[in-house]
């Protein structure tokens, strides 16, 4: 029988809730959810350790070590979905911390490192099956993929989702901070010469400001099941 599995590529500004709709494809579906953002959380977690950046990136020496970053995936039972692993280690909870928010963005603009990530998210989603989030997934990851979903937000509601969360997670941290790293990221990730943030062409877009979690989905899912239709 032929197979009917697509990829799902969601795209968008930080924290519109991305990876909340894309694990709730991904179940869904029986899909597997790969979060883009964690490999590139993952590469400036080994650029801190490693006194890579000391207010500036030092960028030459990254790239020289590209070849030591093993960035993998390991199934976790409890959440339902993948933690990241960095050389072996799960650094699923350390790569949320405010301090790799803060410079993910200069790690993510390196041409050297998205050409590394992006051939192995490439390699993940050749089955198909898979739901992916991130910022280039519709344009330069699958820019062939059965369905792209753009996702936009109000900025404080954004800001808002955000402090929530890292309370719960006992950071410290207010909520004018939480605006401004994300305003930084938006105008860098926007902004860099390297597959930049932008909507594809072809890309359904959700604006989710005032929707709730259930209505997301239903709106995505209809999505989902006219692109399979197209495929029969
Ligand atoms: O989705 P996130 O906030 O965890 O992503 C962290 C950073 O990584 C974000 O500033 C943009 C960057 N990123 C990217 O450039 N390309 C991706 N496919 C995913 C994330």
């Amino acid at each position: 029988m032929k197979s009917t599995k697509i990829n799902i590529a969601i795209d968008g500004y930080s924290s519109c809730g991305k990876s909340t709709l894309a694990k709730e494809i991904a179940k869904q579906l029986d899909y597997v959810f790969i979060d883009t953002g964690a490999m590139y959380r993952a590469v400036t977690l080994f650029a801190l350790e490693n006194k890579l950046i000391n207010g500036v990136l030092n960028e030459i020496e990254l790239i020289s070590r590209l070849p030591q970053i093993e960035i993998t995936f390991e199934f976790n039972k409890e959440r339902g979905t993948s933690d990241v692993l960095l050389n072996g280690k799960n650094v699923e909870t350390e790569i949320r911390q405010m301090k790799v928010s803060e410079k993910v963005s200069l790690v993510a603009a390196v041409k050297e490192v998205r050409k590394k990530l992006v051939e192995l998210q490439q390699k993940m989603g050749n089955k198909k099956g898979v739901v992916m989030d991130g910022r280039d997934i519709g344009t330069v990851v699958f820019p062939f993929a059965e369905l792209k979903i753009f996702m936009t937000a109000n900025k404080d509601v954004r800001a808002n989702r955000r402090f929530e969360e890292l309370q719960l997670k006992s950071e410290k941290t207010t909520l004018e901070l939480v605006k401004a790293n994300l305003e930084q990221r938006d105008y860098i990730d926007t902004n860099r010469k390297e597959d930049p943030l932008r909507q594809a062409e072809d890309a359904k877009v959700l604006d989710n400001s005032e929707l709730s979690r259930e209505e997301q989905i239903v709106i995505a899912m209809s999505w989902v099941e006219a692109a399979k239709s197209n495929l029969a």
